[in-house]
């Protein structure tokens, strides 16, 4: 079995990257990162990336605050192409990807989102979770479809709420589980992959 090129698209602190590239140099996850791009020019994801000479770059959404236009799609596709990505991992990549970027990776972008899909789906599910006062809550691995964290789940984890959580500390909590996770799901999935 060869080994996957990935790519990976985030808008944060990319601390779901640093997992990956943890699992990569601990040979407990075998693939490489090809590139990894990012919608914010000064988001902390490109310089780790670029600080473990990885190729970085950046999407050009300006005049968008929210959308993923087609054009940036289309040139994402195109980067990630010459980069021979084969899998796609979103990690706190916070736009909706549409049509371009789905067809040109058919079944072949996945998704670590902060809460048990499909509960809490959107933004800051962690809050969501916290304020809904429930006791539980975790975290979802999924194949990126044209709705909001609708795909096909892969892979959770549950994570405990306990009744003083503020949402920063359910997050914090939340996100040591999503390290553990999305590394190990990518494996799985890649693996079938690459049959
Ligand atoms: C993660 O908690 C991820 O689950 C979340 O953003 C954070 C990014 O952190 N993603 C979403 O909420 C997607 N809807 P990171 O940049 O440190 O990996």
């Amino acid at each position: 079995m060869g080994m996957i090129t990935l790519g990976i698209l985030g808008s944060g602190a990319g601390s779901n990257m640093q997992a990956i590239l943890d699992a990569i140099d601990a040979g407990a996850l075998d693939a490489r990162v090809g590139i990894v791009l990012s919608d914010h020019p000064d988001a902390h994801i490109l310089e780790r990336a670029e600080l473990k000479g990885i190729r970085a770059g950046v999407i050009d959404c300006s005049g968008h605050s929210m959308k993923f236009p087609d054009v940036a799609q289309e040139e994402t596709a195109r980067k990630l192409r010459e980069a021979g990505v084969e899998l796609v991992c979103l990690a706190g990549f916070m736009r909706m990807v549409k049509r371009p970027l789905l067809d040109a990776f058919p079944s072949r972008i996945l998704n670590i989102h902060p809460s048990l899909l499909p509960v809490f789906p959107g933004l800051e599910a962690w809050r969501q979770a916290v304020e809904a006062g429930v006791s539980e809550s975790g975290v979802t691995v999924h194949l990126v479809d044209a709705g909001m964290d609708t795909g096909l789940i892969l892979g959770q984890e549950r994570v405990s709420v306990f009744p003083d959580d503020t949402p920063e500390m359910l997050h914090a909590r939340l996100q040591a589980a999503e390290h553990r996770l999305y590394p190990a799901v990518i494996g799985r999935y890649a693996a079938q992959l690459m049959q």
